[in-house]
């Protein structure tokens, strides 16, 4: 089969960890006979720098004909060292975001057996997580109104929720926790916002359509506190915008690195997957950063296209990888040599090429 997949680099790191993920599928490609066309588009600092418009109408277009978006990652210091630039890179993710509407972020964290030894958590407290959080992502406080008065003295930024963006949500995390473990743990501050009073109430509501999953409230302060404390109490997360921002970071201690997490950006007709990592600038062209987020994030793509088996490769090639110990820095065990950026990139497109009668 043929896909046409709009692919973004971005900035800092995310070329070089997204020609990683492209291996990945063009090995995928060859062994499993498909065609993957790749678009190329720009977004972030790189795009404000070559038009000044950190989501140029070029993107927006690419990416609403394609099959799918393989997006790496945006920012620039430049950008969070001089408040008085208007224009800022993250911009364009926001605004592509709406435009396709990707009103849903899935976020998966486990415990890999292999990395349990990197995490600062206790090997008995992590082991065997399994978590998915569902993030709303095109509301919330992130595109409520926002002003600064003249002085620069005031400033506020308005958090709005209507039923309808946290019902269609809600519904797909209920759907994911039924062929889970079926709990749904809905994290707000309900006792103080009233936003959150509305996402409690609506969620309540849909929870009586799914009978066989059990629905649990808790507050954002105390999940932020039980997340890592006891995070196998949980199943599938649904939270907002801007608590799931957090969150997500948060349990990304549990699988032993950041650099290991992707993660999905889903609307009604597009798809966004991407590492859960930013751009760590310092690392940019050292051939250093680990590739394995958007490694996995082609995987969640491919499983997007209902490519299952090909998706399967790419993860059995990362767990291999992880298996030997082919690993960047941030990952590698004590006394091991690391890896570069491309070299684990070559590692897992050959062993999907060679997988089938691979000995390794
Ligand atoms: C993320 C990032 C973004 C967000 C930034 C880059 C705007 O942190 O995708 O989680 O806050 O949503």
């Amino acid at each position: 089969m043929k896909y046409t997949i709009a692919v973004i680099p971005g900035d800092g790191i995310g070329p070089e960890v997204t020609n990683q993920a492209k291996k990945a599928l063009d090995a995928v490609a060859e062994v499993y006979d498909h065609i993957f066309l790749y678009e190329e588009a720009q977004m972030g600092s790189c795009a404000i720098e070559a038009t000044g418009n950190p989501l140029p109408e070029k993107t927006i277009e690419i990416c609403k004909k394609a099959d799918a978006i393989l997006f790496g990652a945006i920012g620039d210091p430049k950008y969070d060292n001089d408040p008085s630039l208007r224009i800022r890179p993250e911009q364009g993710l926001l605004k592509l975001r709406k435009e396709l509407d990707l009103f849903c972020n899935v976020n998966p964290v486990k415990a890999y057996d292999q990395l349990i030894k990197n995490s600062p958590l206790k090997r008995e407290i992590i082991k065997g997580t399994d978590i998915v959080i569902f993030r709303e992502l095109t509301s919330g406080i992130y595109f409520g109104k926002k002003e600064v008065s003249k002085d620069g003295k005031n400033a506020f930024d308005v958090c709005s929720y209507c039923e309808d963006e946290i019902s269609r949500i809600a519904h797909l995390a209920f759907k994911a926790a039924q062929g889970r473990k079926k709990k749904v743990t809905l994290i707000d501050k309900s006792n103080v916002l009233e936003t959150s009073k509305l996402w409690r109430k609506t969620v309540t509501e849909i929870a009586k359509q799914y009978k066989n999953v059990a629905l649990e409230h808790m507050y954002a302060d105390n999940a932020a506190m039980k997340l890592i404390l006891k995070p196998k109490s949980f199943d599938v997360v649904l939270t907002d915008n801007l608590f799931g921002d957090i969150f997500s970071d948060e349990v990304s201690v549990i699988s032993g690195s950041i650099g290991l997490l992707s993660s999905s950006s889903i609307g009604n007709n597009n798809a966004l997957f991407a590492p859960v990592h930013g751009t760590f600038s310092e690392a940019k062209g050292k051939d250093i950063a680990n590739p394995l987020a958007s490694i996995l994030s082609a995987a969640m793509l491919l499983e997007h296209l209902g490519l299952l088996e090909e998706a399967d490769a790419i993860e059995r090639a990362v767990e291999k990888s992880l298996d030997l110990n082919i690993t960047t820095e941030d990952i590698k065990g004590k006394n091991k040599y690391a890896a570069s950026t491309s070299k684990v990139g070559d590692f897992i497109a050959d062993y999907i090429l060679n997988q089938e009668d691979s000995n390794l």
